[in-house]
């Protein structure tokens, strides 16, 4: 594949749900784009606009009813499994929230190779102390518990567990909205280092677009299953041409430079 390829294109994606009363939800509703190699593109849009949904497609938890995925140069069968699938993570909706309360966080982190049966049982606790510490958390955090842990300290052993199976593309599904707006600041931080040292390509999803227009390159806005606007973040936060998306824009709160740091990264 050329390196100038995008790594990852979709292309008229759709997602038809069925409701109690039989009615059909198009949860996702043709939607096209996509994301280059080392790029972050934010998906916005309010609750229940399909971003979720749009998310567990790509990663194969859901089985789109229309619509080609392309990943790799490669187009993708169905199924988180699939092989063409590789290389490939989510960090889903609360996860942090989600971890087992029964798990030790080492073993949590160190499932996925377990999983993909990486190197020896040595060689992962080795691992483990490497993501954490690349998560900012110290060693001594593999022995704890979830319950031990803030909900910022729980939100990095998540993403050191997206990390541990190696991915070159991450899907952040609301990294930061359950942490305070300090905490959001330092995760999205840690966030935009790992990108740069690992080479790691991003899909950003949140319904908030101040995070989105402040850590991604570019945003696609999603609007009841369908996108209404792309563009470069500062273009589309600075001048909307959507209505939907000037509705979202006027409803951003004011916030001081200190919590949007991450423009000056673009
Ligand atoms: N498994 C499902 N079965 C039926 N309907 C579903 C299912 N999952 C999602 N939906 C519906 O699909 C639509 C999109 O949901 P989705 O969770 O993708 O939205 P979202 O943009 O992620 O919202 P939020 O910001 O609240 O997380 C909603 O109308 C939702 O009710
Ligand atoms: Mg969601």
């Amino acid at each position: 594949m050329p390196p100038d390829d995008p790594l990852l294109k979709v292309d008229r994606l759709t997602v038809i749900f069925h409701g109690r009363e039989r009615q059909t939800i198009r949860a996702v509703d043709g939607v096209s784009f996509h994301i280059d190699r080392g790029e972050s593109l934010g998906l916005v849009g309010e609750s229940g606009s399909g971003k979720t949904t749009a998310g567990r497609v790509i990663v194969g938890l859901t089985t789109p009813d229309e619509g080609i995925i392309q990943f790799c140069g490669r187009k993708l069968g169905h199924g988180i499994g699939h092989s063409s699938r590789q290389g490939m993570q989510i960090v889903l909706q609360d996860a942090a929230g989600s971890l087992n309360p029964r798990l030790r966080i080492g073993i949590s982190v160190a499932e996925p190779m377990v999983l993909q049966r990486v190197g020896s049982r040595r060689d992962r606790l080795r691992q483990v102390d490497e993501l954490l510490d690349k998560v900012g958390l110290p060693p001594s955090s593999a022995a704890r518990f979830p319950r031990e842990l803030s909900g910022g300290q729980r939100q990095r052993v998540a993403i050191a567990r997206a990390l541990a199976a190696r991915p070159n593309f991450i899907v952040f599904d609301e990294p930061v909205s359950a942490l305070d707006v300090s905490v959001q600041a330092q995760i999205l931080n840690l966030l935009n280092d790992l990108r740069r040292e690992l080479s790691l390509t991003y899909l950003l999803i949140s319904h908030n677009l101040a995070v989105v227009a402040g850590f991604c390159e570019r945003v696609a806005v999603m609007q009841r299953g369908r996108i209404v606007e792309t563009g470069g973040s500062r273009a589309v936060f600075r001048s909307p041409q959507d209505a939907y998306t000037k509705a979202l824009v006027a409803a951003v709160p004011r916030l001081g430079p200190k919590v949007v740091p991450l423009a000056a990264s673009q």
